[in-house]
């Protein structure tokens, strides 16, 4: 699968432009919620522009047993999460929108809370058949860029950044 680099500046730059997005939209979320572990620096950089605290989910796709499994489930979730939660606007985010099985599974979750909206932030979105689907009550999702359906290999993955950063010049 042909394989796309991007640099933290990119990534910086896509998570600027997401919050410009969500700013002109009117949407005025009360808190960001991150996905772990890929949603965790694009959370971070969003909230320098949006100025919201930051909660964290994590999800993984293994068992107890550390075995793959089809389907995601919590291995993190939010304490009280009612008391965060209920009635407030959420901006739910992540690195890449890919099969949306996980973006589906999370937005699921946080709907049980009784948020007063719910919106969802992606660097990326990889133009694809998904495989999960926004529950209705979803909107609106801001997508940094879209992309075919290439491998994204991110900064944060990097055991060496400065050949990282030159994969990512070459493309
Ligand atoms: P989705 O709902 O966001 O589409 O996620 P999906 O369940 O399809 O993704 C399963 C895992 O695969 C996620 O990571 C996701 O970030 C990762 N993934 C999908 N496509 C790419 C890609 O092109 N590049 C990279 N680097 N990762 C990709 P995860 O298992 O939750 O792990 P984590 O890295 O977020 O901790
Ligand atoms: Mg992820």
């Amino acid at each position: 699968m042909e394989k796309r680099h991007f640099t933290y500046q990119e990534i910086h730059r896509l998570a600027r432009d997401i919050a410009f997005k969500v700013q002109a939209s009117g949407f005025e979320p009360d808190v960001i919620v991150a996905i772990g572990s890929g949603g965790f620096i694009p959370a971070r950089i969003l909230r320098t522009y949006l100025g919201k605290p930051i909660l964290a989910v994590g999800i993984a796709f293994y068992d107890l047993n550390d075995r793959p499994t089809d389907y995601p489930r919590k291995v993190q979730w939010i304490e009280e999460a009612e008391q965060h939660l209920a009635g407030r606007r959420i901006l739910l985010v992540d690195e890449v929108d890919d099969s949306r099985i996980t973006l589906e599974y999370c937005t699921r979750e946080l709907l049980k809370h009784k948020p007063s909206a719910l919106a969802v932030a992606v660097l990326h979105d990889k133009r694809k058949e998904k495989r999960g689907a926004f529950p209705a009550e979803v909107g609106p999702v801001f997508v940094g860029q879209e992309l075919d359906d290439v491998w994204i290999v991110y900064p944060w993955d990097a055991k060496d950044i400065d050949e990282h950063d030159r994969l990512a010049e070459g493309k």
